[in-house]
């Protein structure tokens, strides 16, 4: 995300507020599958944006991008060097060999579900294999660190722990958000950070993790349009995004179609590995 307010504190959100988060973040799971499913080779990447907007229509909710400080999309699609806001195109063709992360916001009822996923285009070599296996488990590790009691660093620390061996850079100028009836909400949620350090996490908070993992360096810069973000060296990035509430005794997932708020990885149908490897 981008330009949270500062100046706001962290809400804790009460149970009425926690189901219609559930809501939101179970059928913004739902959309993302959906689209995730039509991903392959020769398809554009505004015939994905044309089935958010299809999606929309047959469930009554918005999509959130659309508008969205000028977002002139309702999802968005980053593709390869790509980091984040990738504006879908009629232009742009799909290629067998291809990453392409999906970004979906809705809202239900005035709450936001936000979640991402970046999967392969046909085959991928090994390298952008790899690359999504390390984004992937970087999420996983990062929301296993989220507890009550916790603080914000630890987040930040579990992804740098698990990508940074690898060889992989974490990309500092995009963060995470709390979310609620708002997109973007207090804290910024950092995919770089010190364990123990920052706000205490406490139950009833909700926001998003959402790492983007770069196969090079972490620095990036956005295109003319304003908002396409992309690695500086053109190396790949890849990016998973869950909205998650921290609950008395650890985490719930929000952006999931199961009941129990655990581990679900959007777009498992895509990925060149299957669970429970990815
Ligand atoms: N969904 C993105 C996020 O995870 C934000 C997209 S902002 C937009 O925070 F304007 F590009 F849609
Ligand atoms: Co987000
Ligand atoms: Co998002």
């Amino acid at each position: 995300m981008i330009f949270a307010k500062r100046s706001n504190a962290i809400q804790i959100k009460s149970a009425r507020e926690l189901d219609g988060m559930r809501r939101a973040g179970r059928l913004a799971s739902r959309c993302l599958e959906e689209i995730l499913r039509e991903v392959r080779p020769g398809v554009t990447t505004q015939d994905l944006d044309d089935l958010q907007v299809q999606f929309c229509r047959d469930h009554g909710v918005k999509a959130a991008p659309l508008g969205y400080r000028g977002f002139p999309k309702s999802i968005c699609t980053s593709v390869n060097e790509v980091i984040c806001h990738g504006i879908p195109s009629r232009d742009h063709r799909l290629a067998e060999g291809d990453i392409i992360g999906v970004d979906v916001t809705l809202i239900v009822d005035g709450f936001h579900g936000d979640n991402a996923a970046t999967v392969a285009v046909g085959e991928v070599d090994e390298s952008a294999a790899r690359l999504l296996r390390a984004t992937v488990e970087s999420l996983r590790k990062a929301i296993e660190a989220v507890r009550p009691g916790g603080h914000l660093g630890d987040i930040g620390a579990a992804i740098q722990a698990h990508a940074e061996p690898l060889g992989y850079a974490v990309v500092r100028d995009f963060v995470g958000h709390g979310i609620g009836r708002k997109f973007h909400e207090e804290p910024q949620v950092s995919h770089v950070g010190r364990a123990g350090r920052g706000p205490r996490l406490l139950p009833g908070m909700t926001f998003t993790i959402e790492p983007m993992i770069n196969a090079g360096t972490w620095e990036c810069h956005v295109l003319d349009d304003g908002w396409t973000a992309v690695t500086a060296d053109g190396q790949l990035s890849a990016q998973f995004e869950h909205t998650i509430a921290v609950t008395r005794d650890g985490v719930e997932l929000l952006t999931v179609q199961n009941d129990s708020g655990t581990w679900e990885v959007p777009g498992r149908y895509a990925l060149p590995c299957s669970p429970p490897l990815c």
